[in-house]
């Protein structure tokens, strides 16, 4: 079952790739656990998940109840004592909410200011993680914010594959460099790259220029379709078969390259 944690500058279309792969997990029958470990939390909205399910969503650094019981400890305490590994294998399936063959599961702020920081909710979240990429059977994928800091080694290191999405232009070009030296000294060596949002083919020969091409698992054509599902507030494979289609030459470029290994 792949693990996949999908990043890259803001606004990219990390939420979008990681809507459209895990919907099309999904169809091919596979139970899928959609993540959303980006504190500006939106992936429910993208898979299509009805306004209610979204609104009713809270996520797991919220829940001071659950992190209290968890951890020993109240959250937004630092200092004192908690535990550091505390009890985290009931909370996926408690938390998790499901549309359309799609579980999802919404993190929140993982760190408040700082990578080193150790807190109640951190300390759980970190742990969850670990537990979902290493223990959970099902396919993983992970929407993240830029930044690979809050994963752990642990985590990072069973993880199949960072994703790293760019579209046409030099900003999201250097964050997938930083991304790919951040991966490496963690310990991790598949980092792929989707280019998104190209209009022409001198779009992908410019991504195709500047990162290496055997990272390139592939590319999703701009879309007036993605825009307007966002305003209607459904998924994007909902509205557009062609980037679907687009999309699952991706994933099966993914399959080849895991195979390869
Ligand atoms: N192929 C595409 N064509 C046109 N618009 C797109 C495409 N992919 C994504 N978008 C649009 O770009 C915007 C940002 O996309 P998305 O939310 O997926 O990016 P993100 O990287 O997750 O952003 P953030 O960093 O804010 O989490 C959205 O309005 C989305 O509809
Ligand atoms: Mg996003």
């Amino acid at each position: 079952m792949p693990k996949l944690a999908i990043t890259g500058k803001g606004g990219v279309g990390k939420t979008t790739l990681a809507a459209l792969l895990a919907h099309l997990y999904a169809q091919e029958g596979r139970t899928v656990l959609a993540i959303d470990a980006d504190p500006d939390a939106n992936l429910a909205s993208a898979l299509g998940f009805p306004e209610e399910l979204v609104e009713a969503i809270v996520p797991i650094a919220e829940l001071q109840d659950l992190i209290a019981e968890r951890t020993g400890a109240q959250p937004g305490t630092f200092g004192g004592m908690f535990k550091l590994n505390p009890r985290v294998d009931d909370i996926p399936d408690r938390y998790a909410v499901s549309h359309q063959g799609v579980k999802l599961l919404t993190l929140g702020t993982i760190d408040h200011g700082g990578s080193g920081c150790i807190c109640p909710e951190s300390t759980l979240l970190r742990a969850l993680m670990q537990h979902l990429v290493i223990r959970r059977s099902e396919a993983i994928i992970m929407d993240m914010e830029a930044g690979l800091e809050h994963l752990g080694r642990a985590t990072a290191g069973s993880m199949d594959a960072f994703i790293v999405v760019v579209e046409p232009g030099q900003r999201s070009i250097q964050t997938a460099k930083s991304v790919r030296r951040l991966a490496s000294d963690i310990g991790v060596d598949r980092v792929y790259v989707v280019g998104n949002k190209t209009r022409s083919e001198s779009d992908r020969a410019f991504i195709l220029d500047n990162l290496p091409g055997d990272e390139i698992l592939g590319f999703l054509s701009y879309s007036p379709l993605a825009i307007e599902a966002d305003l209607q507030g459904k998924a994007i494979f909902e509205m557009d078969p062609g980037i679907v289609q687009q999309a699952r030459l991706i994933k099966d470029k993914l399959a080849f390259m895991a195979e390869e290994e």
